[in-house]
Order: structure tokens, then sequence, then C-alpha cells
């Protein structure tokens, strides 16, 4: 399957997963199962949640990770601090990218944003050098859209 038609496919059963659902971490569980068993070459993927200064582990789907970022640190914290997608073809080329997992060799990291404000990220992590790319992003952003219901 071309990757454009996965992410639909991906977007249309994380749709219907979540459909009537509030809770929060329970669809954030739910889409983290969803994109680690749907989406090849993965070793991690999964939620922070912004939690003050910090960012703090959420649902996810791989290896035990470390569980606070500092706002700004890392990738995640980068791309909680930039409210911008952060995509990492070398994570070995990234100052101060935090190696959870020493398998980890590329990562994508979206930032959840509701009402001006970052208030999460979404966490890809591949043992692959530059597995993701400009359809991933745009892929794992409308995942994204649809999980804060926009
Ligand atoms: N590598 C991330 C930390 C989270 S783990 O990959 C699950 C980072 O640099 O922010």
């Amino acid at each position: 399957m071309h990757k454009v038609e996965l992410y639909r496919d991906l977007a249309a059963q994380l749709k219907s997963l979540i459909a009537g659902e509030p809770d929060r971490i329970a669809n954030a569980a739910n889409m983290a199962a969803l994109i680690y068993h749907g989406l090849p070459d993965l070793n991690w993927a999964g939620f922070y949640f912004a939690n003050g200064e910090e960012l703090v582990l959420g649902p996810f789907q791989g290896q035990p990770a470390c569980v606070r970022i500092a706002w700004g640190n890392g990738v995640c914290g980068t791309a909680a601090s930039r409210a911008t997608t952060v995509l990492v073809p070398d994570v070995h080329e990234f100052p101060g990218h935090i190696a959870c997992d020493p398998v980890s060799r590329s990562e994508l990291v979206v930032p959840l944003i509701e009402d001006g404000k970052v208030s999460g990220v979404l966490d890809l992590d591949s043992p692959k050098l530059a597995r993701f790319d400009a359809d991933d992003q745009a892929g794992c952003e409308q995942l994204v859209r649809v999980f804060l219901r926009r």
C-alpha cells in the first residue's frame, strides 16, 4: 500500500476507534497501538503530555522510556518549544537527542496544539536511518488532527 493510502486508512481507523469516547488516555493508548502495529519499522510510538515546564510520558508502545523531558530538551522538547513538527533523519546528528532506546536511529515528533498551546507531543522512533519523510510528517500530522478532533 502506498504511504498516502496507508495514512488515510489509519486516519479512518483512528476516527472510528475514538468516536464517542472522551477519555484522552484511552484514546491516546489506542492511537499508540494503532500506529505501532500499523506502520512498518518502528521501535516506539507514543505520547508525552505537557505538565508545567516538563513533558511527562503518556501511553506508548515499545520499550520503557524516560518519564520526564524538560521543555526544549531532546527532539520531543524541541518540537514542544517550537510548536512545530521535528523530523530527525539521524538522531546521532541531533544535538541533545535523548536516547531512551539505543536502537533508535531516526525520529518524528508532532506537537499537539490546542487553543494555541502545546499540550503534548506524538513521538515515533525507528531503528532505520531516515525512516521518516514528508509523507510520514503529513500523515502523522493528520492523525494528530483526528486525535484532537479537528
Ligand atoms: N528521543 C526522544 C526521547 C523520547 S524517546 O525516544 C521515547 C527525544 O530526544 O526527545
